[in-house]
């Protein structure tokens, strides 16, 4: 039978350290739930919470536009850990006030179009699932993007008033993918087609080699306006606290 490759033992310590927040996190500030995107960093954190039975809901929004490949990859993951994603949709009148106003496609024409669409499709419907929660675990990591890099493991969401918990802050993307392969988790075929993010199908594209991973997402904005509003507050990231620190 072939052994599989070991993962090096950095990445294992992180994994470990990513487990103990998790658990801490979950028994500190229950309920706590998990916005799973399907993008690599959150298979990861599937796998630890799943395989680690850590007491965290997981939840992904379905904004109605996800690629193809991203419905397979719910099927798939489903099968293989014999669980279930809950999966929360927009609220039919906001998608469609935003149709009838823009266009079907109409997040192309402008920012506030496009800040729109994100709004009725993803912002909202967080909202509402994390309305009564302690917390939120999130996959963000400082390295993806100009907007991220004071990301922290531990940080009050002062927007949605809970702690937002983000415990692959530090990680790079080679460790995340060590991790993904030597454990074998499901991921998004996309991955291997030049995309490194994904979110909608429509406002994501492949990147060529050497460009920045997010810039296949809403590759026609400026890279300081590329973040959906799921973690922003009043145009910036959320204030940051040490660990620690928080409420
Ligand atoms: S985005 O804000 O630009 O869309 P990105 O795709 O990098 O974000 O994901 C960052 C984090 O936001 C994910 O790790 C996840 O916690 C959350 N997130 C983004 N999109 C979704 C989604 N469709 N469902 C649930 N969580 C999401
Ligand atoms: Fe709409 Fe694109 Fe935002 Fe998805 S990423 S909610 S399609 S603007």
């Amino acid at each position: 039978m072939p052994t599989l490759p070991e993962l090096p033992a950095p990445v294992a310590a992180k994994a470990a350290t990513a487990v103990s927040l998790l658990r801490e996190a979950a028994s500190r500030y229950a309920p706590v739930v998990f916005a799973n995107s399907l993008g690599a960093e959150d298979m990861l954190l599937t796998d630890l919470i799943w395989r680690e039975r850590i007491a965290i809901d997981i939840f992904s929004l379905d904004t109605g536009r996800l690629p193809a490949e991203t419905y397979a990859l719910i099927a798939t993951a489903e099968k293989h850990y014999g669980q279930r994603i809950e999966l929360i949709f927009p609220r039919p009148e906001s998608v469609e006030g935003f149709v009838q106003q823009y266009g079907i496609n109409g997040f192309y024409d402008s920012i506030e179009a496009r800040k729109a669409c994100c709004h009725a499709r993803k912002v909202e419907p967080l909202q509402r699932v994390l309305a009564g929660k302690g917390a939120w675990v999130t996959g963000l990591r400082a390295a993806q993007s100009t907007t991220r890099v004071n990301v922290e493991p531990i940080a009050p969401d002062d927007a949605n008033g809970l702690v937002k918990i983000s415990p692959l802050a530090d990680w790079s993307e080679e460790e995340v993918w060590a991790y993904i392969r030597t454990n074998n988790v499901p991921y998004n075929a996309l991955h291997d087609q030049g995309y490194p993010s994904i979110g909608c199908a429509p406002c994501t594209r492949a990147i060529q080699p050497g460009e920045d991973i997010r810039a296949g997402r809403w590759w026609w904005e400026n890279p300081q306006t590329k973040e959906c509003g799921l973690h922003m507050v009043d145009g910036r990231l959320q204030r940051i606290v040490k660990e620690g620190t928080a409420p």
